[in-house]
């Protein structure tokens, strides 16, 4: 299709808003705010070493509230989804993998109906590498008692379970940088334009294949693994002549968004699930600004989102910076693998993840 033709995300929100006469337009102008938070992070990230952008932030000693060195880039990324959301009127606060605490909206601005959650720039480890990052978002409604009041938020005010959001998506800076949404009405791909700056609608309701041959999972952590996770990689493994019965393939970026980005256009299942390396964090992930927007995203374009145990799009949230096991991507997959969680099973150590020829046979402990 000719580029004219396509529309842009502007032309794309103000077409669905259309379905909803009562709507004051603040929702789109807040993901117009986002979209723009992203052009400038992509800018950036573009600009790679040239921008003076790569390496840690603040000589290496800085290290956000999970305890992970920042990077500059996440500084810089965090600051522009600030700068970029604060000012509108459509937000009553912000939470940020970044910030400990939850971000006020400063006095001068007025302060609006939604929050917004996000991680500025998810797979920081692969920044300096020049592999592809991403920025992550979610959007609830604020409570009704901070609407009214305009009262400044707090840590409860975001724990939400994942069904309440009212929008979620990702931004993918990579080869190409596409923003990726849903308001609830399926999953739709955009394209930045870079002659015009504008994301372009390319991806029109996205499904996610219900079933697939390619699986991704950081197997450095097999030793730690619970049994049904085990039973399942390891059935992956065992190939045509397995229980599956077909040959399976493996993949590994490190960034989560890239992982969501793959799964939505061909299929796959991912997974961090929870495990056993630290009894301090039930997972690697975070539920309210990784987990969640990406459930969402999947479960709109036909694909599932578990905990291995439950929906994720269920979990009532506890903490800002909850952790939690998380598997997504091709329906019929996630749910073999939350049957495999329901199912008592006994894993013997000769299972071939850990046989005496197994690829990850070095692994054990
Ligand atoms: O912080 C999240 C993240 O960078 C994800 O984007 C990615 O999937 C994961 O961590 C990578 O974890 P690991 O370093 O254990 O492979």
């Amino acid at each position: 299709m000719p580029l004219s033709q396509r529309s842009t995300l502007t032309q794309f929100l103000i077409e669905e808003r259309r379905r909803f006469p009562d709507a004051s337009g603040d929702f789109n102008a807040l993901i117009l705010d986002v979209a723009l938070a992203c052009k400038a992070i992509a800018r950036s990230v573009a600009f790679g070493a040239l921008g003076n952008v790569l390496g840690n932030h603040g000589g290496g000693d800085s290290v956000n509230v999970q305890g992970e060195t920042q990077k500059k880039l996440d500084v810089i990324s965090n600051e522009m989804f600030l700068r970029a959301n604060e000012w509108g009127g459509h937000l009553a606060g912000m939470a940020s993998e970044e910030m400990d605490g939850p971000y006020n909206i400063p006095r001068q601005f007025p302060r609006g109906k939604y929050l917004l959650v996000f991680d500025p720039l998810d797979g920081s480890s692969n920044i300096d590498v020049n592999v592809s990052v991403g920025s992550v978002f979610s959007i609830l409604r604020a409570p009704q008692a901070v609407i009214d009041s305009g009262r400044d938020v707090t840590a409860e005010d975001f724990l939400q379970p994942g069904a309440q959001q009212m929008a979620a998506g990702y931004a993918l800076y990579g080869p190409t940088t596409m923003m990726v949404l849903t308001v609830g009405t399926g999953v739709h791909g955009f394209t930045l334009d870079p002659n015009l700056g504008e994301f372009k609608l390319t991806h029109h309701n996205i499904q996610v294949p219900p079933d697939t041959q390619e699986f991704a999972i950081n197997a450095s952590n097999s030793r730690f693994w619970e049994a049904p996770v085990k039973r399942y990689v390891d059935e992956c493994l065992a190939g045509r002549s397995g229980p599956r019965g077909k040959d399976f393939n493996m993949r590994w970026i490190a960034s989560m968004v890239a992982e969501a980005h793959r799964i939505l256009m061909r299929g796959g299942v991912f997974l961090y699930p929870r495990d056993t390396k630290d009894a301090t964090k039930p997972g690697r992930l975070r539920l309210l600004y990784e987990a969640n927007p990406i459930a969402m995203v999947m479960e709109q374009a036909g694909g599932r989102a578990s905990t291995g145990r439950a929906p994720v799009l269920g979990v009532q949230p506890t903490g800002l910076h909850q952790r939690i096991g998380l598997v997504f991507g091709s329906r019929h997959e996630v749910e073999r693998i939350e049957r495999y969680h329901a199912e008592p099973v006994a894993v013997k150590d000769d299972t071939p993840l850990f046989a005496e020829r197994s690829l990850f046979r070095d692994c054990v402990a």
